[in-house]
């Protein structure tokens, strides 16, 4: 392995992610683990250097004080305890520092001095790290992926390509709801240019037939996510001699998804969003990566910009921006509206600016002219928001000018629509998607 590593025992902190990021900003891999981890389940970790016991407000569990096993202290490596009271031995810090470059300073003389590690977490080293834990994990057996397309499955793709290459089997689902030209892209990017072994589900008609007449919200989403479920396991039966199952999990994933001592912020889809019956081990890749670092592994592996720096996607894709019961009419309207607003903000520059962009197409009509005729058609609606959290979002200042060319563009080119529209609305009280 190429990188040390600084181990964090999260002892009911809320700032776990903030000190782990904090160490690999000076250079130094980190990763947080639970306050229980054994002896044995520290030994398997690659070149720990040093561990820091982080103390928090959640320090209590069922009434019970939670504290590190005596063990960890017996392991050998220098310790850090942060604003944890109980903390026996090492350098103790009563109070968690008052400022970042405080943070920086202690944390750097520990990484560093105490610890002696070496600043050699980079990408490249992760990457060639990740690829040979995969091998070790894998051996000559075959893994599953469904690849979305979406940033986090390209980028595990593009790295179990690296590590095992045909031993991988990607699926990558069509629901007719993709952005237009996203499928034809996976193809390109995995199955020519990357070589992978790539399963190519064209779903559409089956979708749309299944969400004819479906206009409540939250029934589309259901009906997206068990259809998509059904596709895939439908695939997956059909395979012989799989014993892993790899998923895009990210950091913020399984932070949010509730540590021992953190609650439940949100359930994602992509943790345990699989049915169990499935009964597949997991290869989980990216687990250690927050965003960022993902994007600057997929840039590592090769991928195009196009696929790293690609907008948030909700897995219900065009469905819930095709508002109420979906068409064939109105989801194409969708699609090419999107595809006008996605070319003309990239030719802006909009695209790294704008957190998330794209258009809505509602159920109603309003009246026109066109051609000198009345005309009786729908509006496009055009959202673009900025966001740190996808909690709270604004609108960002788009240039006259550069609205004035989309809408010009979407009414010459989109048929069956006659108004396009600027939505104005902060979340709250609106939210990101219209449904
Ligand atoms: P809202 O509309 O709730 O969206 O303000 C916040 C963020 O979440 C995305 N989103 C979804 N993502 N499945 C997903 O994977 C969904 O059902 C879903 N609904 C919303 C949305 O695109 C925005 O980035």
């Amino acid at each position: 392995m190429k990188q040390d590593m600084i181990v964090i025992l999260d002892l009911g902190s809320t700032k776990n992610t903030d000190i782990a990021r904090a160490v690999r900003s000076l250079g130094v891999y980190s990763e947080i683990h639970p306050h229980d981890i054994t002896a044995e389940e520290l030994s398997k970790l690659h070149n720990v250097k040093g561990i820091i016991l982080n103390g928090g407000e959640n320090n209590i569990i069922d009434g019970v004080r939670i504290d590190v096993s005596e063990a960890v202290y017996d392991a050998g490596f220098p310790v850090l305890a942060v604003a944890h009271d109980t903390a026996k031995r090492g350098h103790i810090l009563k109070d968690w520092p008052a400022s970042e470059e405080e943070l920086e300073s202690v944390l750097r003389s520990f990484i560093f001095d105490a610890c002696k590690a070496e600043p050699n977490w980079n990408m490249k080293n992760f990457t060639e790290d990740q690829i040979e834990l995969v091998r070790r994990q894998v051996c000559d057996k075959k893994v599953l992926l469904a690849l979305s397309g979406g940033v986090d499955s390209s980028v595990v793709a593009a790295l179990l390509i690296k590590a095992i290459g045909k031993q991988l089997v990607c699926v990558h689902v069509n629901h007719g709801l993709m952005r237009k030209g996203e499928s034809e892209e996976v193809v390109e990017v995995f199955r020519n240019r990357l070589d992978a072994n790539l399963i190519y589900v064209d779903a559409s008609e089956r979708f749309l037939s299944k969400l004819e007449n479906v206009a409540d919200p939250e029934q589309k989403r259901k009906i997206i996510g068990s259809e998509f479920i059904r596709v895939f396991e439908e695939e997956a039966r059909k395979l012989s001699g799989i014993e892993f199952l790899a998923q895009g999990t990210i950091y913020p994933d399984i932070v949010e998804s509730g540590t021992k001592t953190a609650k439940v912020v949100k359930s994602h889809h992509n943790v345990g969003g699989l049915p169990e019956d499935l009964q597949f081990k997991l290869v989980e890749p990216l687990r250690y990566l927050f965003k960022d670092e993902v994007r600057a592994c997929g840039l590592e592996l090769g991928l195009p910009e196009s696929m790293v720096y690609r907008q948030p996607f909700p897995g219900p894709g065009l469905g819930v921006r095709c508002l109420g019961a979906i068409t064939r009419e109105r989801i194409e309207a969708v699609r090419e509206s999107d595809a006008i607003l996605c070319e003309e903000f990239a030719k802006e520059g909009l695209d790294r600016k704008v957190w998330q962009y794209f258009t809505v197409v509602p159920e109603f009509k309003s009246v026109g002219v066109k051609n000198n005729a009345r005309s009786y058609e729908y509006p496009v609606i055009i959202r673009a928001v900025n966001t740190v959290d996808a909690m709270t979002a604004t609108v960002p200042q788009i240039e006259w000018a550069v609205l004035q060319r989309i809408t010009d563009r979407i009414l010459a080119e989109v048929p069956n629509v006659n108004r396009v529209c600027y939505d104005l609305s902060p979340k709250p009280c609106a939210t990101i998607e219209w449904e």
